[in-house]
């Protein structure tokens, strides 16, 4: 009999016959992917709710690696409506950003490869399928329909161009037609204004070491807002940046979203952020959604024992605690997933049914749904529980 192995241990024969598995996989995905000319019927879909910019619809992403499979994202359902923000919340490694690199096509091929499920995008006069599109297709949302902005401003920019001719790139590119070089340059200034730098003219000819975290990032919102897209997606912003220039970048956010009309996808771990930006808010785990509902589902009725955990680790100015709540336990291994609930071995709140396979999606509230056993029977969250969050899940 072989020795027992330690957890995650693979010889090298296993190893090999996983990547020969792997690329058999990823060279038929790939192949699909690349054709050129594809006519656009193939991609071609229906909004569900036309008053929704996105709809993601069942994905999965995976990353075929030599280690195995790692399920990224594991068959999420949620919508961003027009003009509403949505929050992706949830701690690091939960599936956020692969996601909306999902929804970008900008994953790292040839391991990650959306597998199953739609993603949906209004374009206004139609919509398409973007996990059904080839790459050539897809270069064609990137700026005009879709874009983001990244953690880290700086290497988002590039260091050796000057922020106006990185700016003028990016307008020649989606908005150039008929434009003049005079042209490209007015509307350089005119967005690096709308994002609130004052000396535009010396910026234009700055280099981005010349400037500040928070002037970067501006400038880096500025690009994204370049050509009217209608869906941006941040994916931790403010991160990179210390919290008074943070407060400024989101105060930043929400007046341009009020101006411009473009739904925003707000990726953070941090749950003050979403409480500041967000109309509703996605919380995921382990690369599913436990649990979504409006802003104030969440932060006022908090249900899944994770996201009441992630309202409990938050820090409340004013009230004293000898030590902040932190979840017991860590993420499970992405590569052998259980095939009970995620939460479970982490969670304080079972109950009977948890050892069963992963629990279905229940409504709480028209809003408000949940994938826990505690509300399979129609119950609703736990009254006390809740004032007790109320408290916790504002102040902040
Ligand atoms: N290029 C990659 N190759 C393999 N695994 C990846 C890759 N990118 C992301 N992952 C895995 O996908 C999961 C989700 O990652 P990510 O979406 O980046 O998390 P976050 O929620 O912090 O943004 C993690 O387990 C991560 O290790
Ligand atoms: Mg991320």
């Amino acid at each position: 009999m072989a020795r027992k192995k330690a957890e995650g241990y693979l010889s090298g024969k296993e190893s090999r016959r996983i990547s020969k598995e792997n690329r058999k996989t990823t060279n038929i995905l790939e192949k699909k992917r690349k054709r050129k000319n594809v006519p656009e019927s193939e991609y071609l879909t229906k909004m569900h709710d036309p008053a929704n910019a996105v709809e993601f619809d069942n994905l999965h992403t995976y990353f075929f690696t030599d280690a195995g499979t790692v399920k990224s994202v594991d068959g999420v359902s949620f919508e961003v409506p027009v003009g509403k923000t949505v929050g992706v919340v949830g701690e690091s490694g939960c599936g956020k950003s692969v996601t909306s690199l999902s929804l970008m096509q900008l994953l790292q091929r040839p391991q990650g490869q959306v597998v199953e499920g739609e993603i949906r995008l209004n374009l206004g006069d139609k919509a398409v399928d973007v996990a059904k599109m080839p790459y050539e297709a897809v270069q064609h949302l990137r700026g005009n329909f879709v874009s983001m902005i990244f953690q880290e401003p700086m290497t988002s920019l590039n260091p050796v161009f000057r922020i106006g001719d990185q700016l003028n790139e990016v307008i020649e590119l989606h908005d150039g037609e008929g434009k003049s070089k005079e042209d490209v340059k007015k509307r350089t200034i005119e967005l690096l204004e709308m994002v609130g730098i004052a000396n535009s003219e010396g910026v234009y000819k700055m280099y981005p070491h010349e400037l500040s975290g928070g002037m970067r990032q501006r400038v880096c919102i500025a690009m994204a807002l370049a050509c009217n897209p209608k869906v941006i997606i941040a994916d931790e912003p403010t991160t990179a940046l210390d919290v008074t220039i943070q407060a400024q970048v989101l105060d930043l956010l929400r007046n341009l979203k009020d101006k411009i009309n473009s739904s925003i996808m707000f990726i953070t771990h941090d749950l003050g952020v979403i409480a500041e930006m967000a109309d509703y808010v996605v919380v995921m785990y382990a690369g599913r959604i436990v649990e979504k509902g409006t802003a104030e589902d969440i932060f006022y009725h908090p249900a899944h024992p994770y996201t009441i955990g992630l309202m409990a680790s938050k820090p409340v100015v004013g009230k004293q605690v000898d030590k902040l709540y932190s979840i017991p336990g860590k993420v499970p291994n992405p590569i052998n997933m259980p095939d009970y609930c995620y939460f479970k071995d982490r969670c304080e709140m079972c109950v009977e049914k948890c050892g069963g396979e992963y629990p279905c999606e229940v409504s709480i509230s028209p809003t408000h749904k949940v994938s826990c056993y505690r509300y399979s029977d129609g119950q609703t969250p736990d009254a006390a529980r809740n004032t007790e969050e109320k408290k916790g899940g504002t102040a902040s």
